[in-house]
């Protein structure tokens, strides 16, 4: 069996391939001075073969898309293609007329594999547009080994859509959990409704998903500041950490902690076991 990584993902593709005993292949990926997309993948024996790359950002959706049709030129027993951020996975209905569903755009593109891995795929929904079967699996207990250094009283979500993953996060860490109500003022900012806290000089986590702009977790961490916490820890499993993110979550935050689906300054934690079982099943 062999772990293919592109070039989204590395540590994680590594680590998977430490878990599952499993040889480990780079493919070569370029880019031309005009910007396009070059893979290559060196020769291998192997007949089952798991490919990691991510779906986000857009440059990385091209290079999966190479990847899986150089793949085509191997005769392979099974492909499993694990995805560890699958980009796009927030737009999976038209909110207005004229509108793209991005979700379904992008699983028509991909479908060209036996069985696709997700970690926290933001809207599970978003994989009934594969024509292909698909696991999506959660990497919020492993946050979990990093998370209870800090001693944390109680795990919060900014919304009810991210309260599963506070409880998941609570138990694993032996803390009470709770959620607050979001809502969404534009692409970077959120009010956070008061709900009644008792956060005075408690120790708190914030769970999330997905951080990207950071004004969902500066919003809430404003407001349990406001309430008296006394630490204020963030974590979440994809760190987008767009524009100056980190600078605004640094003004809040104790500390912010994000797995490695995407690899980033705050990545502490690698998501790689979170699909070990499943590929295991499935080779
Ligand atoms: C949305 O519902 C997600 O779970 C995250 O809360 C959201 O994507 C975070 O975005 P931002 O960091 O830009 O507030």
């Amino acid at each position: 069996m062999l772990v293919l990584s592109g070039s989204s993902s590395k540590n994680f593709s590594f680590a998977l391939s430490k878990e599952l005993n499993a040889k480990y292949l780079c493919a070569e990926v370029k880019r031309f001075p005009d910007d396009e997309c070059y893979v290559r993948i060196p020769k291998f024996d192997d007949k089952k073969v798991i490919l990691v790359q991510n779906a986000y950002p857009d440059a990385k959706i091209v290079e999966l898309l190479l990847l899986l049709d150089a793949l085509k030129e191997f005769e392979l027993e099974k492909l499993i293609l694990v995805v560890p951020y699958m980009g796009y996975a927030r737009q999976d209905k038209k909110f207005n007329e004229g509108e793209a569903i991005s979700a379904r755009a992008i699983a028509k593109a991909i479908g060209n594999c036996d069985f696709i891995v997700t970690v926290d795929i933001h809207n599970p929904e978003a994989l009934k547009f594969f024509s292909i079967p698909f696991k999506n699996t959660t990497a919020i207990k492993l946050l979990g080994s990093c998370v209870k250094n800090f001693d944390i009283d109680i795990a919060i979500a900014p919304d009810d859509g991210a309260l599963e993953k506070a409880k998941l996060l609570g138990k694993e860490i032996n803390c009470k959990w709770t959620y607050l109500e979001k809502k969404r003022i534009d692409g970077t900012s959120v009010s956070i409704k008061q709900k009644k806290l008792d956060v005075k000089q408690k120790n708190v986590v914030i769970v999330d998903d997905i951080i990207s702009t950071g004004g969902t977790i500066v919003a809430t961490a404003e407001l349990l500041r406001k309430n008296g916490a006394k630490k204020v820890l963030a974590c979440c499993v994809h760190g987008l950490f767009a524009k100056n993110a980190i600078e605004k979550l640094e003004k809040w935050c104790d500390d912010i902690i994000s797995t490695d689906t995407i690899e980033n300054e705050k990545t502490r934690v690698s998501a790689a076991p979170a699909v070990v079982d499943c590929i295991r099943k499935l080779v």
